[in-house]
């Protein structure tokens, strides 16, 4: 049987924080019911294309699906395991922000088959979160932490970003030396990247790169110390605790999305759900973008995604795709500048090499 991934878009949030371009609505809440509906419609119509699949993860993004009513969660849990076949043990990670999670909720995403969570945390620090107009303060994420805690859940991961306003080295030192007391399994830190104009309203208060920098290379060093493995530029995790559906998107396997505006990979072909809001109550199966992915897409993919992670891009591999010895060759000032690493057969980025690896992997493309 083959594999495939299943990516769940929940585009509801309490509020729109001010750096976010996620396909997400803060004004759509009373459509939740109709919504989900509509994507029990979508999962029921699209499984019939994918009885040879099994599915290996599924996730719930967003938006905020820890907003909806946790019923509905599990509702659209029964749908695809009575759709498709899912496979015993699957990983299923639900997206949390602090304000919605209680531990009536994390009973029910459990008792639906939820087993990892993944907590948006951004900063702890009370001006910052205000700053950013996030949903929630800093006792509110306190308060998750202890509900995970209390509820024995063994797999939560925290999400940070770096460059928020008002951030330092120092407070950054202090929010992460805090965030590890509470023995998160799995770590995001991102660097605040600036999609929306919204960003303007509190540039001038943010870090600079530098100070962003000293953060990054202070972060690698004090996650390693404390047991975590730099599996992706932006993700660590402790033994075993790694994101497999993430990390499935990073070995370019097949992922279906479902829900609106969400991306597929399948059978070498790539689509989008269509992002209007309205025209996918009416019909969850329309599609934008469809496009086949011939080998130099898939080539250049492959190069940007496993340059992102620790196993790096191996040539044995990217023999079948492309030429090895130009890739050696355009590789070999950033190994003398310390960026990239050969070992063995693998070609790895060095960790001063996650800091610039747009520019690298267009130099390797
Ligand atoms: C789908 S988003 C949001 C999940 C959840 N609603 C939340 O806000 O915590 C997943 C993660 O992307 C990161 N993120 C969102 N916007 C970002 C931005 N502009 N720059 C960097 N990271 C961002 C945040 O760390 C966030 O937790
Ligand atoms: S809660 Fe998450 S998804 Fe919603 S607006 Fe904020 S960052 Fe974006």
């Amino acid at each position: 049987m083959k594999d495939l991934s299943l990516y769940i878009h929940i585009p509801f949030c309490k509020t729109i924080c001010l750096y976010c371009n996620f396909l997400t609505f803060a004004n759509k809440q009373k459509k939740i019911p109709e919504y989900v509906d509509a994507l029990v419609r979508e999962i029921r119509e699209r499984s019939s294309k994918y009885r040879d699949r099994e599915i290996q993860t599924i996730y719930f993004g967003g938006g905020t699906p820890s907003l909806i009513n946790p019923e509905l969660i599990k509702k659209v849990i029964q749908e695809v395991k009575k759709y498709f076949d899912v496979k015993k043990d699957c990983e299923i990670t639900i997206e949390c922000n602090p304000e919605s999670v209680d531990s009536e909720r994390v009973r029910t995403w459990r008792d639906a088959g939820v087993t990892r969570f993944s907590l948006g945390v951004q900063s702890l620090n009370k001006k910052t979160l205000w700053r950013i107009a996030r949903p929630h303060d800093a006792k509110m994420i306190f308060r998750a932490l202890e509900v995970f805690k209390k509820s024995r859940v063994k797999h939560f991961g925290v999400d940070f970003i770096m460059g928020l306003p008002g951030q330092t080295l120092n407070s950054f030192k202090e929010e992460v030396e805090t965030i590890l007391t509470y023995k998160p399994t799995h770590a995001s830190f991102y660097f605040l990247s600036y999609d929306t104009k919204k960003i303007d309203l509190f540039a001038k208060e943010c870090p600079g790169e530098e100070e962003q920098i000293a953060m990054y290379e202070w972060l690698c060093g004090r996650l390693k110390r404390a047991g975590f493995s730099h599996y992706e530029v932006s993700n660590w995790a402790l033994k075993g605790e790694e994101c497999e559906h993430n990390r499935r998107y990073w070995e370019q396997k097949d992922y279906l999305g479902l829900g609106l505006g969400s991306h597929s990979i399948v059978d070498g072909k790539m689509w989008e759900d269509g992002s209007d809001f309205d025209a996918y109550l009416k019909d969850p199966l329309l599609v934008a973008n469809e496009m086949h992915i011939d080998q130099d897409l898939k080539r250049m993919e492959y190069i940007m995604l496993r340059l992102r992670t620790n196993k790096g891009i191996s040539l044995r591999e990217y023999g079948k795709m492309g030429d090895v010895n130009k890739l050696s060759a355009r590789a070999e000032e950033f190994i003398v500048s310390g960026h990239l690493r050969k070992i063995g057969n693998s070609l790895k980025a060095t960790e001063k090499g996650f800091l610039l690896l747009e520019m690298i992997t267009k130099k390797l493309i």
